[in-house]
């Protein structure tokens, strides 16, 4: 099949089937290897690598350029298919028993050094490989993704074919549909000051599909949400859309797990499912046990509320809290009383990231220990464990808030005990899948104190009464898809009748005028004779990520955007010429306006979200690395000194002891790159609105990749100036690198 013009076979097909014949083959040199006499080629396709020798003794032309060819050159060889010597096999290699002697070689296309190497599977700086994504895409793992994801693409769209699907491709400039993000916006050029807005989802399109009788719609779709992004959030990704009409929930839901079933055999037959029938949780239950509405359920861990029982207590936090209509919930954690005091504070700090004041606890060792147990006295303490069905050797951890919070917080710590007693071990290859359901049909805004949808505002309520007398208690006919710990599907019994649409857009308070101009068509539509209907998106990204065993979704993607939106390999977004924006009838920009950048504040900021511990210092102002060392009392190899160099692919930062040089040798090698100069003060204050000499060794803030040499590693404590010739700041160097998301290297002299 893959017999083309260039070659006979592809580098990963040959086998001892095939010695003797005479075969071509084209790909990328992986790995070259000089054995003196003889040279060795590992060619790399799509498909695999055979390993290429050369020997002068037999192909003298062959080996002369075999002398010359560099990793990615593109080759087409040919030669002879031979058996490789005894005990030079290669079992886990497909073509691992042979190897081609080659007769000839033609260079295809020669290759300029890479910026890292493809062979090497160790990821470097993420923006390097978003940069160079092309190269980066050649690697084994990206690959193996790439085509996990288009199995996964082609076992969806199958499935769903059979059962009488068919596929509908909506379009992409649309008049706005809600999903709950801010949107992204195209001007028009033949309607002055008018816009498009690309699709957070076709969902009104889909419901539209249903009103025009095609029954059974799905479609793999392009969303574009403007939203902060997240590991397994990007501002454009990929759904798989459904709907159905004449449905209740019950028969979305068979349909969708029996593909989801069908489709994980297909693309990971080697993965162990929980639970052959996806168990149901209620929205409530979810929260309250497990502080998520999207659940890891391969481990246990369940919170249990013991609010009666603390009503009143001799505990001035839980008894405060309750009286002021909050709850008192507790995880309870087999093998936790051998916590740290440490353990203890980062379990703390993930309980706070959800807004709770702290985190208290009870070890359950020869006696109770902890700081309620004598404030609740023996007897609760003993009611308390009792209920949570403590024994010895456990740790209790309470979260006392409001619900939301108490739930959350609890949740954030659930996750995190999970991480330190490694309850995840063995089970990277287990799947357990789930379904949530009975949402609250909307929540309070925390922005604008009014009711917002917590699905969207085309959810059926489950029961239409409850819209009258609180809307808050209301209950939706919608369910999430969850696996692993993340959402992978949402969907909903929607709305068919327009009295009922108005009303919930009453509800949202969405004026008349407003619903008429946003959503006139569908509430049109409506009056037509629309079908009962449901459906629902799977998140393919998310899957895709979960199938492949990745940890962001960008690893799953050709070519995503950073974490601010970016592509850095096409550079965009970009400024257009005026010309253009003109035909746009864009006339001005209003751009927020530059305020200057004040480092030392955005440092500080940083520190502080992440609760990192630190000092600052202000002293007279220091040029070089020896006065600062003085006036900070540290010595000079604590200090980080941070330099800025020109390379050919763009700047990049060097952070290394002030007590050693750099090896500018070494740092070419390892940043990948052929130039390498120091910028210019000008350049530095450019990139940095820092003047030469107080640069932070936070590249990250400026968008640069940043190469940390392994000479601070000594050192607990760093020092650095942070901005400001008169500013500095110590902190550990662990911290650190976890700021600067960056890997060891070494590369100072
Ligand atoms: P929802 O907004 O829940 O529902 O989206 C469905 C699924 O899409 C995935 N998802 C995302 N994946 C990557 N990046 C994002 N920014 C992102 N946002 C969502 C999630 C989610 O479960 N129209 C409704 C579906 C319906 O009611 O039929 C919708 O879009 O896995």
């Amino acid at each position: 099949m893959l017999k083309t013009f260039y070659r006979s076979h592809s580098c990963n097909e040959l086998s001892d089937k095939n010695i003797d014949q005479e075969v071509r083959l084209v790909g990328w040199v992986d790995r070259r290897r000089d054995h003196g006499g003889l040279i060795f080629i590992d060619l790399r396709d799509r498909f695999g690598i055979t390993q290429v020798v050369t020997d002068p003794e037999i192909s003298g032309d062959a080996h002369k350029i075999f002398e010359t060819v560099r990793p990615e050159w593109v080759l087409q060889i040919t030669g002879n298919v031979r058996a490789r010597p005894t005990g030079q096999e290669n079992e886990k290699m497909a073509t691992g028993k042979i190897e081609i002697l080659a007769t000839a070689i033609k260079v295809l296309n020669e290759a300029e050094t890479p910026p890292f190497e493809i062979a090497d599977e160790n990821a470097e700086n993420e923006e390097i490989r978003m940069k160079f994504r092309y190269l980066d895409l050649r690697r084994k793992r990206m690959q193996k993704n790439i085509v996990l994801r288009h199995k996964l693409l082609q076992a969806t769209r199958k499935y769903f074919y059979d059962q009488g699907f068919i596929e509908i491709e909506t379009p992409i400039l649309i008049k706005g549909t809600p999903e709950g993000a801010r949107e992204y916006i195209v001007p028009s050029r033949v309607h002055a000051g008018k816009f498009y807005v690309l699709p957070q989802s076709p969902q009104q399109l889909k419901q539209l599909s249903m009103v025009a009788g095609f029954d059974r719609y799905m479609q793999i779709a392009r969303c574009f949400r403007d939203e902060d992004q997240r590991g397994d959030r990007q501002p454009e990704f990929t759904q798989m859309d459904l709907e159905m009409s004449f449905v209740n929930a019950e028969d979305v839901m068979a349909v969708n797990e029996a593909a989801l079933l069908s489709v994980t055999r297909e693309c990971r037959p080697d993965v162990k499912l929980k639970f052959a029938k996806f168990p149901r949780l209620s929205f409530d239950d979810a929260m309250n046990k497990y502080g998520s509405d999207k659940p890891d359920l391969r481990y246990d861990l369940e919170m249990v509320d013991v609010s009666a029982e603390c009503r009143g207590c001799g505990f001035g936090i839980f008894a405060g809290v309750l009286e002021k209509g909050g709850f008192v919930k507790v995880l309870r954690v087999p093998g936790g009383a051998e916590f740290s005091r440490k353990d203890i504070e980062e379990l703390t700090d993930a309980a706070k990231i959800y807004g709770a004041k702290g985190l208290a606890w009870i070890k359950i060792a020869e006696k109770f220990e902890g700081v309620p147990v004598e404030k609740l006295g023996a007897d609760l303490t003993q009611k308390i464990v009792n209920k949570v069905g403590g024994v010895k050797n456990d740790i209790l951890l309470f979260a006392a808030d409001e619900w939301e919070t108490a739930c959350n917080s609890l949740g954030a710590v659930r996750i995190a005990t999970a991480g330190k007693l490694k309850l995840l071990a063995g089970k990277e290859n287990e799947f357990a899948f789930a379904w949530v359901t009975d949402f609250p049909m909307f929540a309070r805004d925390a922005e604008t104190g009014g009711l917002a949808s917590m699905h969207h505002p085309f959810t059926r309520p489950k029961n239409p009464a409850d819209l009258d007398s609180d809307p808050l208690k209301a209950k939706a006919e919608a369910y999430d898809v969850i696996l692993n710990g993340y959402e992978v599907g949402g969907g909903s019994v929607r709305i068919h009748e327009r009295d009922l649409q108005k009303k919930i857009f009453d509800i949202l308070q969405i004026s008349d005028e407003d619903a008429e101009r946003r959503f006139g068509h569908i509430l049109k539509a409506f009056s037509y004779g629309a079908p009962p209907h449901g459906g629902i998106a799977w998140g393919l990204d998310r899957l895709a990520m979960l199938f492949a065993g990745e940890p962001n979704i960008r690893e799953v993607i050709a070519f995503p955007k950073t974490n601010r939106a970016e592509d850095l390999m096409l550079g965009a977004p970009d400024i257009l010429p005026a010309e253009q924006l003109k035909e746009a009838n864009i006339a001005s920009l209003a751009l927020k306006p530059k305020t200057k950048r004040d480092i030392f504040s955005e440092i500080v900021e940083l520190l502080n979200s992440r609760k990192i511990e630190f000092e600052k210092l202000e002293h007279a102002p220091v040029k070089t690395s020896a006065e600062a060392a003085k006036v900070r009392g540290t010595t000079l190899a604590q200090a980080a000194r941070a330099l800025i160099w020109k390379t050919e692919n763009g700047y990049i930062q060097s952070i290394c002891s002030a007590a050693k040089e750099v090896d500018e040798a070494k740092l070419k090698t390892i940043a990948g790159v052929k130039k390498l100069e120091l910028a210019k003060p000008e350049e530095v204050k450019k990139i940095t609105n820092c003047e030469i000499g107080c640069v932070p060794p936070f590249g990250n803030l400026f968008d640069l990749p940043v190469f940390v040499d392994r000479s601070l590693e000594p050192e607990k404590i760093i020092a650095f100036n942070a901005g400001e010739h008169t500013k500095s700041i110590k902190m550990p160097f662990v911290d650190f690198l976890k700021i600067v998301d960056s890997q060891l290297s070494e590369f100072s002299a």
